[in-house]
């Protein structure tokens, strides 16, 4: 099952920045370093067309930095795009933000033209602990559950450099079935929308292949040849005790304890995706969502010539 998530007031969030685009020279959209692809906004990237991005890769101290390199590499191999990792850890990220900034957009500046940045990202990426340090408050506490809003503000950067604030955003329809489990694993989207079992399996998928030794150090195990994620799940919870009596295992106590150490960083500095393979599963999204839409226009069409709302085409 594909996670969906479905947003009332993201609409209200829509507007605003559909409105403030048009005086806007760059956009900074921060992303999530552990799923670049999966946190990127497709419908920010609808909305913002052709401005100048940066990207800024977030909470890079819980990425693997080899893949948060890749990544790098790949958004500034992009025309009118610049890309920075970073993490909270930078007490004062506004000098590298400005000059990433004025490298994109070189004729903004001054007090006639001052810069206006739009900063975007999904929940839980860490927008509100960035604004925080740019604007030297201590961290307001905002919690871990996806959803939290508040009105757009804007910062000083500079005499000459405005930053626009906007609540964290997800789009209505996530295509890409592995970019739902990896936001949920990451805490952009709120618990109630998915099931923590699935998520944790879909998890363990990966950092088996990918991150062995780091799931082995991490929960005192070995890791078999050919051990399946549902073996292992198991494995952790009796590793940690989660335990239903009579020797059952209790999974979702056991998911809990995996989903909570991939976001806490206790299972070593971890990247669910490169940009490769995240290439790859878009693809087949946008493959199944187009065939999707092909069968949903052929059930439309049955029904308006049921209802004779339009003629039986000649066979
Ligand atoms: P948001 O506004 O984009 O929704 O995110 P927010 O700043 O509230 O950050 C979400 C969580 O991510 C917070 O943890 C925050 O401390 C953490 N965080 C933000 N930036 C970084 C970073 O660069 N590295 C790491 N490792 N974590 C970061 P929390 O558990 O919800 O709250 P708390 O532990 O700060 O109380």
């Amino acid at each position: 099952m594909a996670i969906q998530w479905f947003p009332g007031h993201m609409n209200l969030t829509k507007k605003a920045i559909s409105e403030r685009i048009k005086d806007t020279d760059v956009v900074i959209e921060l992303l999530d370093a552990r799923l670049p692809g999966s946190s990127a906004n497709p419908m920010l990237a609808e909305l913002t067309g052709s401005r100048p991005a940066l990207k800024v890769l977030n909470k890079q101290d819980l990425a693997d930095p080899s893949r948060t390199a890749l990544w790098l590499a790949h958004y500034n191999s992009l025309p009118d795009t610049r890309a920075i990792g970073l993490d909270a850890s930078e007490t004062a990220p506004s000098r590298r933000l400005i000059s990433a900034c004025r490298e994109l957009a070189p004729l903004r500046g001054g007090m006639v033209k001052p810069m206006r940045v739009l900063i975007c990202g999904i929940p839980n990426v860490g927008k509100s602990t960035l604004i925080n340090t740019l604007t030297g408050k201590r961290a307001a506490k905002t919690g871990d559950e996806a959803g939290i809003t508040k009105l757009e503000q804007r910062i000083s950067l500079a005499d000459d450099f405005y930053l626009y604030d906007t609540p964290g955003m997800l789009w209505p329809r996530i295509i890409v079935a592995k970019s739902g489990y990896n936001l949920a694993a990451s805490g952009a989207i709120g618990r109630n929308a998915f099931n923590e079992e699935e998520v944790a399996l879909e998890l363990l998928d990966y950092l088996i292949q990918h991150y062995p030794a780091a799931v082995e150090a991490r929960y005192s195990l070995q890791i078999a040849p050919g051990m399946k994620d549902e073996q292992l799940l198991e494995e952790i919870g009796r590793k940690r005790g989660a335990l239903l009596g009579k020797g059952r295992i209790n999974l979702q106590k056991a998911a809990e304890i995996v989903i909570h150490d991939f976001r806490n960083s206790g299972l070593g500095r971890a990247t669910l995706e490169t940009p490769e393979e995240f290439a790859t599963w878009l693809k087949a999204g946008q493959t199944l969502d187009a065939e999707r839409q092909v069968k949903k226009d052929a059930i439309e069409l049955k029904r308006l010539i049921k209802f004779k709302k339009v003629p039986r085409p000649e066979a």
